[in-house]
């Protein structure tokens, strides 16, 4: 690239303030970049060992980078009035099941996080196609008229599923499927390394919700085994913290989905205590898991939402996709 072009880029992503601090060098915008901090949005949100970790800048100078980032953005304190507004502002995707809405508190939320979790063929995956179908429905019909992002590490995406349910809610299924970015994660690391880019991606786009499906299945694969434990909950702790940053930078849903074993015991006892199911407890946000019922039928149960009842409730899979049962 160009001298006069990466200067160009630079003043483009805000990071050109970044470059300028005292004791910053080329060599130190360049690890941010390609450690995908692109932008001061990117680079605000971070704790400094993060960024350390992930850009092997030293500590100190990352608390710098930081500071000077949130400088930048002006980000300050906001009074409880402020984020009473904020709260009533949210937005929520409808899942095309009222029941499933209702159990939601009105549908997928913005700004925050909402894991599906359960056993295979519970209906994570669905429940993923259609919001990125409904996500474009205008506001009064449960939509956000905006954009889908599709993070898939398991290969399950179906185009042929997102046009169905295009023609299902009424809407033209190449306009929706030109609407959904996909993208295929090949392990971990790649996986966070998409996330870190949409910092950029998803305000430039008016993309509005974000899939993650499944979040953590490259994550157990590549730390398979107890003395791995550790690390892996760490790492995907990053992961986790990563996509709920986003959510909240940028007033997207972000729904992630977590494979975890059939125990009707646990189903019914205590949720957290299930197979993997524990990986996500500690980061905020809504909960649901699923659990397979008769024929299409399936049951989703909300676990531990600060701000939602506890409760459960019966939606099915249909050729249309996600509805109330008959
Ligand atoms: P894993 O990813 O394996 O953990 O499962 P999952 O929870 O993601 O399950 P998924 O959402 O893929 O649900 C699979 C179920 O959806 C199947 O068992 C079918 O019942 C239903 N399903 C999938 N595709 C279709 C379809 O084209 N038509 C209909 N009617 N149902 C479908
Ligand atoms: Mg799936």
């Amino acid at each position: 690239m160009a001298p006069q072009n990466k200067e160009a880029v630079e003043e483009e992503t805000g990071l050109e303030r970044i470059a300028k601090l005292p004791g910053i060098g080329p060599a130190t915008v360049s690890k941010l970049k390609d450690a995908g901090y692109t932008t001061l949005q990117a680079i605000a949100v971070v704790t400094p060992e993060e960024l350390h970790a992930d850009t092997g800048i030293p500590l100190v100078t990352a608390q710098k980078i930081i500071s000077a980032a949130r400088e930048a953005l002006h980000i300050t304190f906001k009074t409880a009035y402020e984020l009473k507004k904020e709260r009533m502002t949210v937005k929520k995707i409808t899942t095309s099941s009222k029941n499933l809405d209702s159990l939601l508190g009105g549908g997928v939320e913005t700004r925050i996080v909402t894991e599906f979790f359960g056993e295979y063929g519970s209906g994570k995956t669905q429940i993923c196609h259609q919001l990125s179908v409904n996500v474009q429905l205008p506001e009064e019909q449960g939509g956000l008229l905006g954009k889908a992002v599709y993070v898939d590490s398991e290969g399950t995406f179906r185009w042929e599923r997102i046009e169905a349910m295009a023609k299902g809610v009424g809407l033209d299924p190449d306009e929706v499927m030109k609407n959904i970015y996909w993208i295929r994660a090949m392990n971990s690391n790649h996986q966070m390394e998409i996330v870190s880019k949409l910092f950029d991606f998803v305000p430039k786009e008016n993309v509005k919700l974000v899939v993650v499906d499944s979040v953590t299945s490259h994550f157990r694969a590549e730390y398979a085994g107890r003395e791995n434990l550790a690390v892996r909950q760490q790492k995907l702790n990053r992961h986790l913290h990563q996509l709920i940053r986003l959510a909240e930078v940028y007033d997207v849903a972000v729904v992630i989905t977590n494979q975890v074993m059939a125990r009707p015991d646990v189903f019914y006892g205590d949720p957290t205590q299930a197979v993997g199911g524990h990986v996500l407890y500690h980061a905020p946000g809504v909960r649901v898991q699923l659990k397979r019922s008769r024929g299409n039928k399936r049951i989703a149960r909300i676990v531990d939402a600060p701000h939602l009842p506890e409760g459960e409730t019966v939606f099915s899979i249909t050729e249309w996709g996600i509805r109330d049962p008959d």
